[in-house]
């Protein structure tokens, strides 16, 4: 740190000559700063076709169009199969000049590294150009993905991740957020009390022309892909990126409100003292010598750093580590030494697809690791493509999958290490219960609900989970929600996203009846399953033991029971005492009961469920009876039989008024 300090010393006394030589032409635009770029040489395009010229011809429209269009704008160029389009997206806080510039730069930088790929993206600090023969617009493109890691140690880690991940939620959230047409950017500055630094900075960012759905989806898995444990991360993928440091890299005064902004102070990759006497010093320095600065700083850092880096795709930025994000296949021997020889004492659980045990990597990263049973059926080669798949989903919700190995008949998963066990853990003990309180609890159902959201909806897979259930729910240190065991139809070569199946893989208690019964299973299963478990959730009462109370056999009927007799409050599980909101339970039973529903079409999505405990606005239907109910005192084998006179309540009006339950206010906790 001290010969670092030095340089710097040195290196600002260099400047003050410099300028003193150079202050005529501080106005002269600056270089962007370049990251990273991506062009597949999978598909190409020979010298002089068409395509070469579309391209230049894109080019040149995207560099003359650069400062209009609020910082985004999209082309196409060229007529039918030779068309290709392009946009660019220059980050939210810059002016239009700066965007111009770094545009301009892009379009001449781009055709030197990627003289005859046919698909390209290009980034920058401050723009990003993309280009590709196939539409690329209001689609989301999550890959290539690119990480950068601030690779210095951050003291008060704990801390410094809670404070990270609730404040790059929020500027995710308003940045996904933004109304149409506007900028879908978003910063924010956190003042907060970790260690020696005193100020989180985060950026969160995606192409406008993305539904704010989206670009949620986007954001989140930036977000589940960010480093963390260091001072920097950053994210870029081509439809959004993200990050956080510790120092600002953006023009704080420019947004938001979002007016024009002058070219944002660039700031020295690592933090401490320099903190504070660097946005003045940047201020009177003309931005080319800054840029003069970065190129020392970078080599020296670069030099640093070039003899400890295995991973490292392609390093220009100063300070940062690159890596991309592919890197899925891990070593047998790896896994071997981190699970200790898979010894018992590592062995965490036992599920259906196999035992999970905990490990260590040498990084000191904690894992699970879930070593398959025997004889899936699927071939190496699908295996893997499918676990590459599947570990493209990245939610917060969702426990990360990390990569898989394999070796001769071994197929091993795994996992990011989740510490706080599962939900049924918590929920079913009469003496945990009380930690989960009602606060805790409706997170968990929205968590829950958004985590098999992204499962439904994500474009490229359409996940039905078929297993959800209370312990495949993990914890994590805040008690967030993760869902687990996602995608094991895929992995093990069983999937259809919709369809009927001789292999039912789901739980009793949980299944509905469709799916139970005559093995069909559709986005409508896991939503009856999901109102399995908010009532559960509520009530602190499994499902498939249920004790019997006021004639009730199960869960559900007992809940439809209170329901029909308008004292839906007695279902709560009596540890939450009065320390709840009367409005989110009742919602929440509504929910639940509605997921039950025989008739698939009278369950709602989960995109609608999402909606409406995010929203007070919305308004639901009154459920009617839940036809089919389960009959398991022992949990197993036992399949449901179908409850009496079903066709009576479908006509059945709600036993008590719809304005009690289309509730518009919150309740003040
Ligand atoms: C594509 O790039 C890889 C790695 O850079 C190289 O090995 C390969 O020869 C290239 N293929 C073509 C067709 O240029
Ligand atoms: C492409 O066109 C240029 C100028 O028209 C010519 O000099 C060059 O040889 C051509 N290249 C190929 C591969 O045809
Ligand atoms: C800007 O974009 C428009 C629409 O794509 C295009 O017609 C125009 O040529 C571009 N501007 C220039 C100067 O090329
Ligand atoms: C830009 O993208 C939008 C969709 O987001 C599309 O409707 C429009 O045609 C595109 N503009 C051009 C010039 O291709
Ligand atoms: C894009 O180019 C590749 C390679 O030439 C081709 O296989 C693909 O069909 C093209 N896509 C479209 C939409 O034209
Ligand atoms: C970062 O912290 C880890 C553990 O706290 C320590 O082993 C490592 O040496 C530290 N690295 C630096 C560069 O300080
Ligand atoms: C989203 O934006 C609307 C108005 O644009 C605002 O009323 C609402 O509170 C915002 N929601 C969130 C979660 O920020
Ligand atoms: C900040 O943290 C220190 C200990 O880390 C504590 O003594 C101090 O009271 C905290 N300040 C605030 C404002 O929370
Ligand atoms: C930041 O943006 C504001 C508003 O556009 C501008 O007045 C200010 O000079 C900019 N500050 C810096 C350091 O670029």
């Amino acid at each position: 740190m001290d010969i670092f300090k030095a340089l710097i010393n040195l290196l600002l006394c260099l400047l003050a000559i410099v300028l003193s030589l150079l202050s005529p032409v501080a106005e002269a635009q600056q270089q962007p700063t370049y990251l990273f770029h991506s062009c597949p040489n999978t598909t190409t395009f020979s010298r002089n076709s068409t395509y070469q010229a579309n391209r230049d011809a894109l080019l040149s429209s995207l560099s003359s169009n650069g400062s209009r269009g609020d910082g985004f704008y999209n082309t196409t160029s060229g007529r039918g199969s030779d068309s290709m389009y392009g946009l660019f997206l220059c980050r939210g806080d810059l002016s239009t000049n700066v965007c111009q510039a770094c545009v301009t730069f892009a379009a001449g930088d781009i055709p030197q590294r990627c003289p005859v790929e046919i698909t390209a993206v290009i980034w920058y600090d401050e723009c990003l150009l993309r280009y590709s023969n196939q539409s690329i617009f209001s689609s989301v493109a999550e890959a290539p993905a690119i990480v950068l890691a601030n690779t210095q140690n951050i003291t008060g880690q704990d801390r410094f991740n809670q404070i990270l991940q609730a404040t790059m939620d929020d500027t995710a959230t308003e940045a996904a957020n933004a109304s149409a047409g506007a900028k879908k950017f978003a910063i924010r500055q956190e003042e907060a009390n970790f260690s020696s630094f005193r100020t989180l900075y985060t950026l969160a960012q995606c192409t406008p022309d993305l539904s704010s759905t989206d670009c949620d989806r986007c954001l989140q898995f930036a977000m589940g892909n960010l480093p963390i444990g260091v001072q920097g991360g950053r994210l870029l993928s081509p439809s959004c990126n993200v990050r956080y440091e510790i120092y600002p890299f953006y023009n704080q005064t420019a947004v938001p409100p979002p007016p024009p902004a002058t070219p944002p102070p660039p700031a020295p990759a690592s933090g401490g003292n320099g903190r504070r006497t660097w946005p003045i010093i940047v201020a009177i320095v003309a931005p080319i010598v800054v840029s003069i600065l970065f190129l020392f700083l970078a080599c020296w850092l670069l030099r640093r750093r070039a003899s400890k880096k295995d991973d490292l795709v392609q390093a220009e930025s100063a300070g940062y580590d690159i890596t991309t994000v592919d890197s899925l296949q891990y070593d047998f021997t790896t896994i071997e030494t981190a699970t200790d020889n898979f010894s018992d004492a590592n062995k965490i659980g036992e599920g259906g697809f196999g035992e999970v045990y905990k490990g260590i990597l040498p990084n000191k990263q904690e894992i699970a690791v879930k070593r398959l049973s025997r004889g899936s059926g699927q071939g190496a080669e699908e295996f893997k493509n499918e676990v590459i798949l599947v570990a493209k989903l990245q939610h917060r919700n969702l426990v990360r999958l990390l990569g898989f190995c394999l070796e001769g008949e071994e197929k091993i998963l795994i996992y990011e290490y989740v510490p706080n066990k599962s939900l049924d853990y918590f929920l079913f003990d009469p003496a945990k219960q009380e930690q989960l309180d009602w606060s805790r609890r409706y997170k968990l159902i929205g968590g829950i609900a958004r985590g098999i959201l992204y499962l439904h909806e994500d474009s490229r897979l359409r996940i039905i989970h078929r297993d959800l259930k209370a312990s495949n729910v993990l914890l994590d240190g805040d008690m967030n929600p993760k869902i687990s065991d996602f995608g094991m139809a895929r992995i093990f070569g069983v999937d259809q996203t919709q369809g009927t199946t001789r292999r039912v893989v789901g739980t009793y208690g949980y299944m509905s009846p469709e799916y139970a019964m005559h093995g069909q299973f559709s986005v409508k299963s896991d939503v009856y399953s999901f109102g399995v478990l908010v009532l559960e959730i509520i009530s602190g009462q499994k499902n498939s033991s249920f004790y019997e109370t006021d004639g009730a056999q199960d869960l559900i009927s007992y809940a439809w029971k209170l329901w029909k007799d308008g004292r839906p409050l007695e279902l709560l599980n009596p540890v939450l005492r009065d320390n709840y909101s009367r409005n989110e339970v009742i919602r929440c039973i509504q929910i639940g009961l509605l997921c039950v529903q025989e008739d698939l079409t009278e369950r709602p999505t989960m995109a609608t469920v999402v909606l409406t405990l995010n929203s007070y606005s919305v308004t639901l239907s009154m459920p009617k009876e839940p036809a089919f109910v389960f009959h398991s005192r022992s949990s197993e084998g036992r399949m449901p039989y179908k409850g009496l006179e079903s066709d009576k309540s479908t006509s059945q009006s709600a036993p008590w008024s719809i304005n009690d339950v289309s509730i518009t206010e919150l309740d003040p906790r």
